[in-house]
């Protein structure tokens, strides 16, 4: 085993908390408050490269592997979740799949302004009654001969507002059941195709999230993406992938919590002593410190097995439940350490704690996680 960055992780790395210092943590509250999107951080985030970090150069990405996506990942959470948000799904969700599956055709029109960042992708699997139980699709995609056309409805789409294309997954053939549902590309503009409002959401409120209304959407045939009926596991795939980058933002999560509940305890004195010096305290740093330490290697060891194109479904599933969790704890962890302080906006905790809470729900709930662990172990 080694537990070594290469020099070029540790640049990325270094590179993204600088990013983040500097470009994410100025605004970030208001932004928040706002839900004010963050369009100059994405073109500063496109400039980075962060957008496109996986794809081949050959399709105008820089190249990148899993890990050195986590640690961007994981650097850029620990102060701005919301932003890293975009760079997760269109990694994850939308590049991912395009390389693996997409025909050459759809990699030159859409993959290579995607991983440049100059067009920004989003990824549309859930329905008003298909969140967690996505294979009952009800969103159709009727073969027409020269075009499939698409009708339903889709619910809690991130990058929605800003995204040019829109991996759309319907159901072509109901009676098949899930191997009936196909993955398309989608453009933003389609006639037919209507953004319903942004949701009002308890955090990662600058992500804008909405939901996606079709009607009579005429989608060329040369848009499905892959075989006829391999939509469902498509996303099935492209969502293992993606719960590695949300394990890492909540990773980064319970690590920015950490480190300002570490800085605010040695600077907080009470019965006159530095809080830090208080046993509870200290104790509850530790125990902070112990579960993202456990997170940060099950997050490390899910995307190096991607890397090494080993079988990663199981260890993504293991990596976002624990990290999940680990950031919902952590983050309320430090709201208690900064007492009055950690419940108002100025010592970012609060904020923390709230998008902390979207880890264990987006990208398959941590229920959902536990489902993949368990049908793994018993079959
Ligand atoms: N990897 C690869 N294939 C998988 C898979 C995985 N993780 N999970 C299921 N499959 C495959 C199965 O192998 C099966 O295919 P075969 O018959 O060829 O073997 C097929 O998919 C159907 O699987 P199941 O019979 O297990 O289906 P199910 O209905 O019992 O359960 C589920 C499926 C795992 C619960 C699945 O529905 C699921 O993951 N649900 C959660 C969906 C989710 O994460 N939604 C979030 C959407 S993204 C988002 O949050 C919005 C955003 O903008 C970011």
């Amino acid at each position: 085993m080694n537990f070594n960055l290469t020099e070029e992780q540790e640049l990325i790395q270094q590179a993204a908390r600088d990013f983040a210092r500097t470009e994410l943590l100025p605004g970030v509250i208001e932004r928040d408050e706002h839900a004010i999107a963050p369009t100059a951080q994405i073109k500063s985030m496109q400039d980075m490269g962060f957008l496109g970090m996986m794809v081949s150069p050959e399709y105008g990405g820089m190249g990148m592997d899993t890990i050195s996506y986590v640690l961007v990942m994981e650097e850029l959470s620990k102060i701005d979740a919301a932003s890293s948000v975009v760079v997760s799904v269109q990694n994850s969700l939308v590049n991912w799949g395009l390389e693996h599956y997409g025909t050459e055709l759809q990699k030159q029109k859409y993959l290579v302004p995607l991983a440049s960042g100059k067009a920004i992708g989003a990824f549309a699997l859930s329905e008003p009654e298909a969140g967690s139980d996505a294979t009952r699709q009800r969103t159709t995609a009727i073969d027409k001969g020269d075009y499939y056309l698409l009708n339903g409805t889709k619910n809690w789409i991130t990058n929605a507002s800003e995204a040019d294309y829109f991996i759309v997954v319907a159901h072509t053939h109901p009676e098949l059941g899930y191997k009936g549902i196909n993955a398309f590309i989608v453009e933003k503009g389609m006639p037919g195709f209507v953004l319903g409002p942004a949701e009002n959401k308890m955090g990662m409120r600058a992500s804008h999230t909405h939901s996606l209304m079709f009607t009579d959407v005429q989608i060329p045939k040369e848009n499905r993406i892959g075989d006829d009926g391999f939509g469902f596991k498509y996303a099935m795939l492209s969502l293992n992938g993606g719960r590695i980058g949300i394990a890492a933002q909540a990773l980064g999560l319970a690590q920015g919590a950490l480190d300002l509940s570490v800085k605010y305890s040695k600077e907080r004195k009470s019965f006159g002593k530095y809080i830090s010096e208080h046993q509870a305290v200290a104790f509850k740093l530790a125990e902070m410190d112990i579960r993202t330490e456990a997170a940060r290697n099950l997050v490390y060891k899910a995307a190096w097995l991607k890397d090494e194109h080993k079988n990663y479904a199981k260890a993504s599933a293991i990596a976002k439940y624990y990290a999940a969790e680990t950031a919902m704890f952590v983050t309320t962890e430090a709201v208690q350490i900064h007492g009055g302080y950690g419940y108002v906006k100025e010592y970012h905790v609060e904020r923390l704690m709230r998008e902390a809470k979207l880890t264990q729900i987006y990208e398959g709930t941590s229920e959902i996680q536990k489902i993949a662990v368990s049908r793994d172990l018993l079959k």
